[in-house]
């Protein structure tokens, strides 16, 4: 009976050492070794005149690099802020227009990025991808709440793949110079808890259920297609086309539209 006692006791201690060992945060992981060689492939095939990768070596904790955010508790990799440090400001010729510049990274993405399968924030805007696709891998980042390639100068048609990305809150892909296309909006529609859509500069021309699918997503609170060219007002299945104001955007608090059309007029609704 004394035997049995001490040893819960003993094991009442050693409950509470590992919760305070846990609480004061003595239990950092650090970086997983298949996440740290996915980060690794990269950076290889990341061009980055300025460095800004500079801290990621190999054998070194990636939970500590640059633009790498891991959970304190797993050591997984929950973000990945590649974002360009500086603002396009469009001025060219300033200092911060070239300090811009010369951050961006350019190159291809790995695959090897959809070994980080905890992420849930992705940022590469304001890098310079030199118009080629965005991949169709990113749609198997299941976690992913936030997606932001804004001004990354991809091209081509939007993988609908992304259509795969259920969690996502956020998705900017506004702002590309070669004007990213859409054919079809059907893959939106699986983005039940999108809040924020930026599809600025796109060409929805061929999308001719652009305004069913976005009327549709329940979430949706911001929604910016600014310089977007479309050439019709797709019918919305009322019949009823007599105004934009007979859409139900009720439910969202900011929307910015400002297309151009062929018919050459604008409509701007802020
Ligand atoms: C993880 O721990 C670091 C250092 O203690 C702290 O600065 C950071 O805010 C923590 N991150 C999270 C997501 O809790
Ligand atoms: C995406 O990144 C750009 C900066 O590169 C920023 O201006 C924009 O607000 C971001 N979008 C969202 C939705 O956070
Ligand atoms: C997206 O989901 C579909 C069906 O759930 C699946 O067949 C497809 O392979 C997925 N694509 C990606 C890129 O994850
Ligand atoms: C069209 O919608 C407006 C606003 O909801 C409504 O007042 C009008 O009666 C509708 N017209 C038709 C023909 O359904």
């Amino acid at each position: 009976m004394k035997s049995t006692m001490s040893v819960s006791v003993a094991l009442v201690f050693l409950e509470l050492f590992a919760i305070s060992s846990f609480c004061s945060g003595n239990s950092y992981v650090g970086c997983t070794d298949s996440e740290r060689e996915a980060l690794l492939k990269l950076k290889q095939d990341l061009k980055d005149p300025s460095n800004r990768l500079g801290s990621w070596v190999v054998d070194g904790d990636c939970c500590k690099w640059a633009e790498v955010v891991c959970s304190n508790l797993t050591g997984h990799v929950l973000q990945l802020s590649l974002r360009n440090p500086f603002r396009n400001d469009l001025r060219y010729a300033t200092t911060e227009y070239e300090d811009y510049m010369r951050s961006m990274l350019s190159g291809n993405v790995n695959p090897s990025l959809v070994d980080l399968k905890h992420l849930t924030h992705l940022d590469l805007s304001g890098n310079d991808f030199q118009g080629i696709r965005i991949p169709k891998y990113l749609g198997s980042l299941k976690n992913l709440r936030y997606l932001n390639l804004s001004g990354a100068e991809f091209a081509g048609i939007i993988p609908h793949q992304l259509g795969n990305l259920s969690n996502l809150r956020c998705l900017d892909l506004s702002w590309s110079e070669y004007a990213l296309q859409v054919h079809s909006f059907s893959w939106l529609s699986g983005l039940s808890l999108l809040e924020h859509l930026d599809l600025s500069q796109m060409n929805l021309n061929k999308a001719s259920d652009w305004l069913l699918v976005i009327n549709s997503l329940p979430s949706l609170k911001v929604l910016k297609l600014s310089d977007c060219e479309i050439h019709h007002f797709p019918p919305l299945p009322s019949g009823n086309y007599s105004s934009l104001n007979a859409l139900d955007l009720s439910k969202i608090i900011f929307i910015t539209l400002f297309f151009n059309t062929a018919a050459g007029f604008l409509v701007s609704v802020i």
